[in-house]
């Protein structure tokens, strides 16, 4: 049997990693772990329940007792908190302007980091993120980081909420992304970061089905 390998996606926001993921897992027949969507979920159960996101200790209580699950859906994974489904609630405004003050915890982050290290043990998987390569699977056999310009990462995102039938602002978007991406560079556990191991591809002048063609190729490399 083909050994199955661990493939580790991380960069910045809007740089095309959950819709390359999804291409490649189900190319390999792999699964498609995003990790985002953990700490989106983290997210919603703190403001629905009122916690201070800045607070790493209470938001650590809830950990202990937040059931998130993933599972394969026909277009790409579902999320849940118990029986719950929050796979569209994790992707509001809300969630996406405060998640990286929850992601800034460490005892958010061990919790997901474990959890996700579970996920991956057995291979055959694609996960996204910001820290797979370098955090949580740095032995995957596999790490590719992506990136844009945030002008095209905010353009990516217009075209997207324009085709959605949702209003958007580019400038707006540019600015929210750029916020979110030092955030997530700058802080003190696990900032965004690329692996030293991890292959950089700018992706800025390239097609969705280009790149999937170059991670196809490396994952073949890596496979033969
Ligand atoms: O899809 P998008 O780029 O908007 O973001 P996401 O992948 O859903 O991740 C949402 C947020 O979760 C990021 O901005 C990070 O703050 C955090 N995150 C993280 O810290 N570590 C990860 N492995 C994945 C996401
Ligand atoms: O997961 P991440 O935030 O990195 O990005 P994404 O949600 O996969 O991609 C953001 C948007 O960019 C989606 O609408 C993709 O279809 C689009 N995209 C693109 O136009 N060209 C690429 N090379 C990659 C993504």
């Amino acid at each position: 049997m083909m050994k199955k390998i661990q493939i580790a996606l991380d960069g910045p926001a809007g740089a095309g990693k959950s819709t390359i993921a999804k291409q490649l897992a189900a190319r390999l027949d792999y699964v498609y772990i995003d990790t985002g969507a953990m700490y989106r979920a983290v997210t919603l159960a703190a403001l629905e329940q009122s916690l201070d996101l800045n607070n790493g200790e209470t938001l650590g209580e809830l950990m202990k007792s937040l059931d998130i699950r993933l599972t394969p859906g026909e277009n790409g994974q579902r999320v849940f908190i118990g029986d719950r489904e929050v796979t569209d609630a994790i992707r509001s405004i809300e969630i996406t302007n405060n998640v990286s003050f929850v992601a800034r915890q460490k005892e958010v982050r061990a919790a997901l980091v474990t959890a996700q290290r579970k996920l991956a043990e057995r291979g055959g998987i694609v996960m996204d993120g910001r820290d797979i390569g370098t955090v949580v699977l740095p032995d995957a056999e596999l790490k590719v980081f992506l990136t844009a310009t945030v002008e095209e990462r905010a353009a990516r995102r217009h075209r997207e909420n324009i085709a959605r039938g949702m209003d958007s602002d580019i400038t707006i978007l540019q600015e929210e992304i750029a916020l979110r991406d030092k955030r997530d560079s700058e802080r003190e556990v696990s900032p965004l970061r690329q692996a030293d191991d991890a292959l950089y591809l700018d992706t800025t002048e390239m097609t969705i089905d280009e790149v999937v063609v170059r991670l196809m190729e490396l994952a073949e490399g890596v496979l033969k």
